[in-house]
């Protein structure tokens, strides 16, 4: 037995002894560049909780913005941590657009998004390559008018369905933001309409309507990541049974969607749905072609991204309820009809503020030499070498004091006249740069303008927060968790009629 205790004993001292030879081997890997060395590092929602020196905490918006970069002395970070094994990486608040090339996207980090087939956002490659040939000629100059009248008519029809009310208040403004944005990907991705005030059908064959299948989809999507296919179906939970349900009948409005295209066709249609089933069908060589899987996985991932247009206009909406002096100022904007009232300003300084991508995963293709720099304009070579992973830090970037004046404030007006696009990258960049970006930023500007020229958006005021100072104020409204994207966690807001 003695000697059992023994044998393990020397085990755990072997594998000590060796850990911290890997720790210290990493260390001089990155020549002990300032940062984080940590037993584990996370940027998980479990995680959260920074404990110095055994877990580094969420990394990717809650703890640092910009501020360990300060505490460091450079805007570009190591991580050195040993659990599940020993590890160097780098964070940077840097723009490093003239080096990304080197950077490559790791896509095995983004299996949770590849459930409904391969996409363009999970492919590396010449696969990538592929995919994005025949993804990118669907957000044309005809879809994004196609976004504007859509999202037009779908705030319009909201308008009526509250009539001559006053003031609508509601407990939870991210809810309606959800349901805009799945309005306007329903119309401008799938051609559905939505109604506001009538109640969606169930059509023969299916369980449940459309609309319910988009809404659950979307919510609940981290059920398919959690739990095995028989769980989902037989869960003692209801919410994740209606989740099966719901995602099996998605599929199959899917395959009746791509069928009614194949065999009406596309002519006339503008959305992204109708022109990836034309896409699919491709060249005779098959090299333009999508598998049935990538079709529906690139639907998935337009789906998905609706969601980031939706926090991003839950943000914008409390930050003009905290802040009525910007509201005030785009709202004369808009009656003046001045350019910057239907500029993406307001929607930029949101996303500047709270990305809704806060860390961006690379690995180096080649060894690569970055610049840090510090407050004092110093720089200092970083070398990384090929296989390290480097996460780009939006978060921080967007809180760089040496690009922004006064980074944590809420200024839309930075956005007018000459401001640092290197800095500015809620829309990632370079080659990989987000699909999706004027079909977002056109349903953010319309809904915005036509929000604000009709109502005065406020803080609703609730008995239990009585007394609280602006700052508590602040604090709660626009917390947030961060998990794959930023997301608020509660907007209490009332919206009140302009006389
Ligand atoms: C506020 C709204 C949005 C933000 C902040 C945003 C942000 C991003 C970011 C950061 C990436 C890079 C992701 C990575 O490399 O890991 C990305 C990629 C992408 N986004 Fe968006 N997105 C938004 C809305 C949309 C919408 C509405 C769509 C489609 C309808 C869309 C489609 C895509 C696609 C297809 C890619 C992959 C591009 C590629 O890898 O080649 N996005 N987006």
């Amino acid at each position: 037995m003695l000697d059992y205790v023994k044998i393990a004993l020397a085990l755990i001292a072997f594998y000590v002894f060796k850990t911290y030879l890997g720790y210290r081997r990493a260390i001089k890997s990155i020549h002990d560049h300032p940062g984080y060395r940590s037993f584990y590092y996370t940027a998980n929602r479990l995680l959260r909780k920074r404990i110095p020196g055994v877990v580094t905490g969420d990394q990717t918006f809650h703890y640092y913005k910009y501020d360990d970069f300060e505490r460091y002395g450079w805007d570009i970070l190591s991580a050195v941590t040993v659990a599940p094994k020993v590890r160097a990486a780098f964070i940077v608040a840097n723009t490093i657009t003239e080096s990304r090339t080197a950077f490559r996207k790791p896509v095995e980090k983004y299996d949770v998004l590849a459930f409904f087939g391969k996409n363009v956002v999970i492919t590396e490659g010449e696969e990538w390559k592929r995919q994005r040939r025949i993804t990118t000629p669907l957000f044309s100059e005809r879809n994004n008018r196609f976004v504007w009248e859509e999202t037009v008519r779908i705030m319009e029809e909201l308008f009526d369905s509250w009539g001559d009310k006053k003031r609508i208040v509601l407990d939870d403004a991210i809810d309606l933001c959800i349901s805009i944005a799945l309005h306007v990907i329903a119309a401008a991705g799938f051609g559905h309409r939505f109604s506001w005030d009538t109640e969606a059908v169930v059509p023969p064959g299916h369980q449940v309507p459309f609309k319910d299948a988009l809404h659950i989809v979307s919510r609940d999507l981290f059920f398919k990541l959690m739990f095995p296919e028989w769980f989902l179906k037989w869960a003692p939970i209801k919410k994740i049974r209606v989740f099966s349900t719901a995602f099996a009948d998605f599929q199959k409005y899917m395959i009746e969607m791509i069928e009614d295209r194949k065999r009406e066709g596309i002519e006339g249609r503008s959305d992204l749905f109708s022109n990836l089933v034309g896409a699919a069908t491709g060249d005779e060589d098959g090299s333009n072609k999508l598998t049935f899987d990538e079709v529906t996985g690139n639907i998935f991932i337009f789906l998905f991204a609706g969601w980031t247009t939706a926090y991003t206009l839950a943000f914008a909406l409390a930050l003009l309820a905290l802040y009525p002096d910007e509201q005030e100022q785009l709202y004369q904007h808009i009656r003046a009809a001045l350019p910057t009232g239907g500029n993406p300003v307001m929607f930029y300084e949101t996303l500047r503020l709270f990305p809704p991508v806060a860390g961006l995963p690379k690995v180096c293709e080649a060894d690569t030499v970055l610049q840090a720099s510090n407050p004092a304009g110093d720089k200092l070579p970083v070398f990384i070498r090929k296989g390290t992973r480097v996460w780009i830090s939006t978060a921080a970037l967007h809180y760089h004091p040496q690009h922004w004046e006064d980074p944590h404030a809420f200024k839309p007006s930075r956005f007018l006249g000459n401001w640092p696009r290197e800095a500015f990258m809620p829309f990632s960049g370079g080659l990989r740069a987000c699909l999706g970006r004027r079909f977002s930023e056109l349903e953010g500007i319309v809904v915005l303008t036509m929000l604000i020229s009709r109502y005065k958006v406020e803080i609703k005021e609730e008995s239990r927060f009585f007394g609280e100072t602006f700052e508590q104020r602040k604090k709660r409204i626009l917390s947030a968790t961060s998990f794959i994207t930023l997301t608020p966690d509660r907007i209490p807001l009332q919206f009140v009629r302009r006389s």
